[in-house]
């Protein structure tokens, strides 16, 4: 691949790149044979402030990483797909694409490229052309996985745009956005747009402001968001990854869909908690229940729609959940507020409160996580700190003035390490460019 070419994806970081795409072209021909491969990237990202407002229609506001997931493909005649990847202790994969496509067991991460496909297929409602490919994540270029930085979406969406561009597809980025983030229920998690926009519409070096609520046509309002200068947007990885991330992330989605039913008697076309986001808070307070259970809504005649393993005896923490939404929707238009007025002091202290909410009332922290927002807080130069992803795990992203990045790196893995026994991973993020067709190597 040409230098001038990865440079406009990977900035200063595209000379490191070149071997990466070699090995990847050369693993691609030892497993299909000689002649040319189409290469499709798309990244990870780190959400910098709006948890879990996506699905409520909400705001948010990621950033693009530079690490990514690469898809080399060489188009097939008929519907099969098989995948083999670069690292060999991930087994080769392969099925066809229908618009019934059976899953690989929970957790596989074939299910990935399965969901797009077999929605590409009930949407265009035609017989897809497959491919033969090959999946370049390993570390250092390759998204983490399992830490709340998205590595599933980016494959996701890599998939989709291999396919869509293999079978003549060309949605716009939108709408090609919007169609991998239900893709992506394939895998059984109801989650947002976030992720799959941000994989998708990222420019380099910037922030994307997202609306989740789209206009009446099926239209979302996005916005680059300026990064501050002087800053950088560190990443610790805790490498804890909770196993009741799934579980868990539907509970909040049903939270949030208790909150809605329950509020429609007085807020009559409310679909979303975005609807009522223009009320005081003090008016949906009293229309809150602390808890509810499952069956108690069901009693009221309440469903909460298609998601799954949801028991009758769950109780739901409904007020706690809807008061996080609406408190951090209004946090996130304060910070694109100050990211455009180059206040990152007040960008700091939105991001530590998000936090604090996103503990207290979403209840989506653990300890590991509590650890590194501490120590992130002890570190002279860092305005602010807070999970991001889903939670329960995960990645801290932190706002660190550039000359204080070193103290960062030392303190907070130090700190750490003492108080969890465990490593962090710890880097900064440099906002990268959102997916799409690289080129064709061979
Ligand atoms: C996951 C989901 C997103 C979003 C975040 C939480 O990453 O895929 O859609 O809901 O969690 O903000």
């Amino acid at each position: 691949m040409q230098l001038s070419l990865l440079r406009s994806i990977y900035g200063d970081g595209a000379a490191e790149q070149v071997s990466r795409y070699a090995e990847a072209l050369d693993v691609f021909r030892t497993a299909y044979g000689p002649g040319e491969a189409l290469i499709f990237r798309a990244p990870g990202r780190v959400n910098l402030i709006g948890e879990h407002t996506d699905y409520n229609h909400g705001y948010v506001l990621p950033v693009a990483l530079d690490r990514d997931i690469l898809l080399l493909a060489r188009p097939r005649p008929d519907p099969a797909v098989n995948l083999v990847n670069v690292e060999s202790s991930y087994a080769a994969v392969s099925f066809t694409i229908s618009p019934a496509i059976p899953s690989a067991a929970a957790g596989h991460w074939s299910n990935y490229i399965r969901g797009p496909a077999q929605a590409m297929a009930q949407h265009l409602g035609r017989t897809l052309r497959g491919f033969d490919g090959l999946i370049s994540a390993a570390a250092p270029f390759g998204v983490p996985r399992a830490a709340g930085l998205s590595s599933s979406s980016a494959l996701t969406v890599a998939g989709a745009v291999a396919l869509a561009h293999i079978n003549d597809w060309r949605p716009e980025k939108t709408r090609l956005a919007q169609f991998c983030s239900e893709a992506e229920w394939y895998v059984g998690t109801r989650g947002g747009i976030m992720d799959q926009f941000i994989a998708l519409l990222a420019q380099r070096g910037q922030g994307l402001f997202l609306d989740c609520r789209p206009d009446a046509e099926g239209r979302y309002t996005t916005s680059p968001a300026p990064l501050p200068a002087d800053y950088r947007i560190l990443i610790a990885n805790s490498g804890v990854h909770h196993d009741n991330v799934r579980g868990g992330f539907n509970q909040r989605v049903a939270e949030c869909r208790a909150g809605v039913a329950l509020l429609r008697p007085r807020h009559a076309d409310i679909t979303h908690l975005r609807d009522v986001q223009d009320a005081p808070w003090a008016q949906l307070d009293p229309h809150l229940p602390e808890t509810i259970t499952v069956a108690e809504l069901g009693q009221r005649g309440i469903r909460l729609g298609d998601l799954p393993g949801l028991a009758a005896d769950l109780s739901l923490r409904v007020k706690a959940r809807c008061r996080h939404v609406w408190t951090e929707n209004g946090r996130v238009l304060a910070a694109l507020a100050a990211m455009r007025g180059g206040d990152a002091t007040a960008l700091g202290r939105l991001l530590d409160q998000a936090h604090a909410s996103a503990r207290d009332d979403y209840e989506i922290s653990c300890p590991e996580i509590e650890s590194l927002v501490r120590a992130a807080h002890e570190v002279d130069g860092v305005a602010g700190a807070r999970l991001t992803g889903a939670g329960w795990g995960g990645c801290i992203v932190a706002l660190v003035r550039a000359g204080a990045v070193p103290d960062f790196e030392t303190h907070v893995g130090r700190r750490y390490h003492a108080e969890t026994g465990r490593q962090a991973s710890i880097f900064a993020c440099r906002a990268g460019a959102g997916a799409g067709w690289v080129g064709a190597g061979r």
